[in-house]
């Protein structure tokens, strides 16, 4: 059970400890920051609101941590994190109970959350070794002019100290994407883990903690964003950040300054749909796509573009299908749980209002109470509803029924998002083309948008990110080259037969 047995430690009373330099700790603050459960609507937990102070802390022992880590060899770095991947399997159910609670997540995707996230920290720490144990040899004669008197080794080389900042729907996993890769190439972390879903990241860190990891290398500040949130993003201590969210990337990619950024900010995925689309597989990848974790997923499938010839067919298809759908609560592994909180729910609710008032076709009824919102699918939606661009975050799909597929493809590129999109047909030579033409990070042919498998690329073009993810791609991202140069006194190749060298 969360709170208990081995994670004990990480409470005090009622309130979730913070963790820095190795340590379990209350906040000077006295001060605590309330977690709603998504489904209750009453608090949940509570976590210590950290000080400006004691961020200033945090940085510089991950500051010193990191020294001393990045002279640790690398073989022992994977030992620890492939450690702390079984503490954290082995610890799955107490983590997904957090989940179930903090984030409403069903019960059955709680648990894949965490098993995901052990299998991502052992793949890490994997490509980690093969990645960080080579480097590049080159020779100075290749470049005009020069003889070869210059032998350059390159390695890669840790940044210093990585701020992660996961998002709510992946507390977890989107966390340990961050961490694994930091760590394995000899830098030092700090997390800010999301306020829904910090009780579960808190959990997981105590997993690296159980590991062994050294002190001070790796620390979890729990607070407001209000108090912390621009403090930690514009410490002069942080060589690096990974975000994973919304607008808010925005506004941190101005106020960063001069370090590396992986961010990634949502979608707005457009599926594809052509007239010799396998209507069932369609079907099934629009549920699953557009409403599994109610829609709470970056890559979800976030406005569906069909030709109108096949358009009436899906949609029967698709709302036989969300009929399907069990709606309640997370602890009833249902498909459809509440969102996150009620601002969500507002917005979402604005969403259905105004496609409501400019004349889509409800296909279901809306009907909401709390933070749970039935599934709903909107039909002849039009470019002139929010609907059609904005990113609901919930279990609502608009439907926009088009003649020629330059027009999909006119509107999935006019979109601000570009993270990834879909495209369903049997023509694979049609697929490519429209691949190429879609301005997405990724195109996925006859299947939903997603992250997964974890070592493949993860990228978004416009608003949708900066940089690519994936476990090789990260753990690049959070190293620089540092080059070597054995300078000779003499052309290496002027002794010997041959050889012009007068030695
Ligand atoms: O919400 C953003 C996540 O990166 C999406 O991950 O495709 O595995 O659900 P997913």
């Amino acid at each position: 059970m969360a709170g208990t047995g081995v994670f004990a430690e990480i409470l005090d009373r009622d309130v979730y400890k913070y963790y820095a330099d190795g340590e379990w700790k209350n906040s000077s603050s006295a001060k605590t920051v309330a977690i709603i459960n998504p489904t209750s609507r009453k608090t949940q937990y509570r976590v210590q609101a950290c000080t400006q102070e004691e961020v200033n802390k945090v940085m510089d022992s991950a500051k010193t941590a990191q020294k001393l880590w990045t002279k640790t060899p690398l073989w022992k770095r994977a030992e620890l994190l492939h450690k702390a991947a079984a503490i954290l399997k082995e610890h799955k159910a107490p983590i997904a109970e957090c989940l179930v609670k903090e984030i409403a997540k069903p019960v059955k995707d709680a648990v894949t959350e965490v098993v995901r996230s052990g299998d991502l920290v052992s793949y890490t720490a994997e490509e980690g070794v093969r990645i960080l144990g080579e480097g590049k040899f080159l020779i100075s004669d290749s470049f005009p002019g020069n003889e070869r008197t210059k032998y350059c080794l390159t390695s890669k080389i840790p940044l210093g100290v990585i701020l992660a900042i996961p998002p709510f729907n992946y507390p977890v996993n989107l966390a340990v994407s961050k961490i694994a890769p930091a760590l394995i190439a000899g830098n030092s972390l700090v997390l800010k883990p999301p306020t829904q879903g910090a009780v579960s990241a808190l959990h997981m860190v105590h997993c690296f903690h159980l590991a062994g990891f050294p002190k001070g290398l790796i620390s979890c500040v729990t607070g407001k964003g209000s108090e912390i949130g621009d403090f930690l993003t514009m410490h002069p201590g942080v060589n690096c950040i990974s975000f994973t969210g919304g607008d808010t990337g925005i506004a941190i990619s101005k106020k960063a300054g001069m370090i590396p950024l992986q961010m990634e900010l949502g979608g707005k995925d457009a599926c594809i749909v052509l007239e010799d689309a396998d209507i069932n597989l369609v079907a099934a990848n629009i549920i699953k796509g557009g409403f599994s974790y109610s829609g709470q997923r970056c890559t979800a499938v976030k406005v569906v573009l069909v030709m109108e010839s096949i358009a009436d067919a899906l949609v029967e298809k698709v709302n036989a299908e969300i009929a399907k759908l069990k709606v309640g609560p997370p602890e009833d592994d249902c498909d459809i749980t509440p969102v996150v909180s009620e601002t969500s729910a507002n917005f979402i609710e604005g969403l259905v209002k105004d496609a409501k008032e400019k004349g889509a076709t409800f296909c279901q009824e809306y009907n909401r109470d709390g933070n749970l919102i039935w599934p709903l699918l909107l039909d002849n939606v039009r470019p002139d509803m929010r609907i059609a661009w904005e990113e609901p975050f919930g279990p609502v799909l608009p439907v926009i029924r088009i003649n020629t597929i330059e027009e999909g493809i006119h509107h999935c590129n006019a979109s601000n998002f570009g993270l990834q999109g879909c495209v369903f047909t049997k023509d694979i030579n049609k697929a490519i083309l429209i691949s190429d033409a879609m301005e997405t990070g990724t195109v996925q042919i006859n299947s939903a948008p997603a992250r997964g498998p974890d070592h493949f690329p993860f990228q978004g073009l416009k608003d949708s990110g900066i940089g690519s993810q994936g476990v090789a791609n990260s753990i690049k991202m959070m190293t620089k080259i540092k080059s070597t140069v054995i300078n000779l006194p003499t052309p290496s190749y002027t002794m010997g037969n041959g050889g012009h060298s007068k030695l």
